[in-house]
């Protein structure tokens, strides 16, 4: 049966989230502390870019199944299921900053009228979601244990991707429900049953078990990206080739071919926190998680890299001081507007202070991009004139619009000839045919 829900935080996952349970023919009042957000989404658009929403959101709007409020008491009032998708940002020492995740439960806490099963699907560390039970109950007098519980909590943690919310919430490889009270698992079947239908697995754990998968399947994926990372730089420094090593290395059905594309190192708002933050709660634990730690210091090193290697095709240290350097891409992945952990951010920093001139172009980030760097630097609308007068192009982002780019314009249009590719958009061979001195990144 289709359930009331409250969504706290509308976010990507929050936003995304309410639009696919509404989908699903639940009804959802999500909710959000920014006024404008909350004004914006009932006028049916949306506040993050990403592929799809637009329609979903509007499609739920006008089915009167979903609304937005800043009114967090009538939300949580209203619902027998009240998901938290706050956000846990990186605090300052590494770990999980949870204060939002705190309000949000002090305000479930006012409101418990009645059962309510709350869901966990911010990313947290292992703990958490004890925590909140054991909050809740400190907070209302009220007990999550037993036949009849007056609540119950449970971990639902979040996969989607930027980009590919939209499919990845609809489409989800898994669902992970870390629970105890099965009153809660008969909630949250009727929640996704609509995936259920379409045969979603679903796990369903313990509440400690499904906050540790989260941050296990980052923190391996993060592995993964960095590993392909340095390999690309030893086949560079070996003269091998390394899209003909990852291609061939994802035959191998135990590897798989996914995230295992080299880059600039990765950025975004989950794998740089998550990463460290695992590597806090390992520490809490006693335990060294040295891997991950390895794997930190190394992407920073990656962001470096490139700019290096610029500076070096340009003639070493100093080189590019008081020429034009262009950026295409500053979105930390293409289809997003989202610029948190960008290695861009790095790469710009480090050619401003390199002393160049810095231009750049990115077909949804530059609002973003702007609120960082201001004056500093000049932004394009169109890649052609960020190129303008450029001695030097680096491409940071993949943007599929950089991976056909008019060779022949952007030499008429540049002063210099010197790319640096950073995501392997161009061909090698055809960039130096037009004249280019041309790097990426391991081949
Ligand atoms: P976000 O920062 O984009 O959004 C959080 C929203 O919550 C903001 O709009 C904020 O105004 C709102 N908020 C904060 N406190 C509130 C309160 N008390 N009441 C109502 N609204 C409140 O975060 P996000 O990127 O959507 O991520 C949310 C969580 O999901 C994080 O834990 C993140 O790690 C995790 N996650 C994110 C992604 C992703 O792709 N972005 C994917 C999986 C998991
Ligand atoms: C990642 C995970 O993929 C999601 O499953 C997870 O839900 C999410 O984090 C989260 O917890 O928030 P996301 O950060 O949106 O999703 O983006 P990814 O596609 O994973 O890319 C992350 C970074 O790695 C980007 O900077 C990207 O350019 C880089 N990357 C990715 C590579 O450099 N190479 C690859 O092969 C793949």
């Amino acid at each position: 049966m289709a359930k009331n829900i409250a969504v706290i935080g509308t976010g990507y996952v929050g936003l995304v989230s309410s639009v696919g349970l509404s989908d699903f023919g639940n009804y959802v009042t999500a909710v959000d502390v920014n006024p404008e957000i909350v004004e914006k989404l009932n006028r049916g658009i949306p506040t993050i870019y990403e592929l799809g929403l637009e329609d979903y959101l509007r499609r739920n709007l006008e089915s009167g199944r979903l609304e937005f409020t800043a009114d967090i008491d009538r939300a949580i009032r209203n619902a027998e299921i009240v998901f938290l998708a706050v956000g846990t940002p990186q605090s300052e020492n590494g770990e999980a900053d949870l204060s939002q995740v705190e309000q949000a439960v002090g305000s479930v806490a006012k409101n418990l009228n009645g059962f309510k099963v709350v869901v966990c699907k911010s990313t947290v560390p292992v703990g958490t979601n004890r925590w909140v039970k054991g909050r809740l109950s400190e907070l209302t007098g009220e007990s999550a244990e037993g036949p009849d519980p007056a609540f119950a909590v449970v971990s639902n943690p979040e996969f989607l991707r930027e980009g590919k919310a939209v499919q990845d919430f609809f489409h989800p490889d898994r669902l992970v429900l870390g629970y105890e009270a099965p009153k809660a698992r008969e909630y949250m079947e009727d929640v996704y049953r609509a995936l259920n239908l379409i045969h979603v697995p679903m796990v369903w754990c313990g509440l400690e078990t499904a906050e540790l998968i989260k941050y296990a399947s980052n923190a391996f994926l993060a592995t993964k990206i960095t590993f392909i990372n340095q390999m690309a730089t030893l086949a560079e420094a070996a003269g091998a080739d390394i899209h003909v090593i990852a291609h061939s290395m994802g035959m191998d059905g135990r590897i798989s071919p996914k995230f295992l594309h080299p880059g600039p190192g990765f950025g975004g708002s989950c794998f740089p926190k998550d990463t460290r933050a695992l590597v806090s709660t390992g520490d809490s634990y006693g335990v060294d998680m040295s891997l991950v730690r390895e794997v930190i210091s190394a992407n920073e090193h990656m962001k470096g890299l490139v700019v290096n290697r610029l500076l070096k095709m340009a003639g070493g240290a100093g080189a590019l001081k008081g020429k034009v350097a262009a950026v295409l891409g500053l979105a930390f992945k293409a289809e997003t507007d989202d610029i948190r952990e960008s290695p861009a951010i790095t790469i710009v920093q480090r050619l401003l202070d390199e002393g160049a001139e810095v231009q750049v172009h990115d077909p949804e980030a530059l609002d973003n991009f702007k609120k960082l760097f201001g004056d500093e630097i000049r932004y394009f609308e169109h890649e052609f004139d960020a190129l303008k007068g450029a001695d030097a192009l680096l491409i940071a982002t993949e943007w599929n619009e950089y991976r056909n780019l008019d060779l022949e314009r952007a030499k008429a249009e540049m002063r210099g000839n010197l790319i640096m590719d950073a995501r392997n958009v161009l061909e090698p061979e055809k960039a130096r045919s037009f004249g280019f001195a041309y790097k990426g990144v391991g081949r």
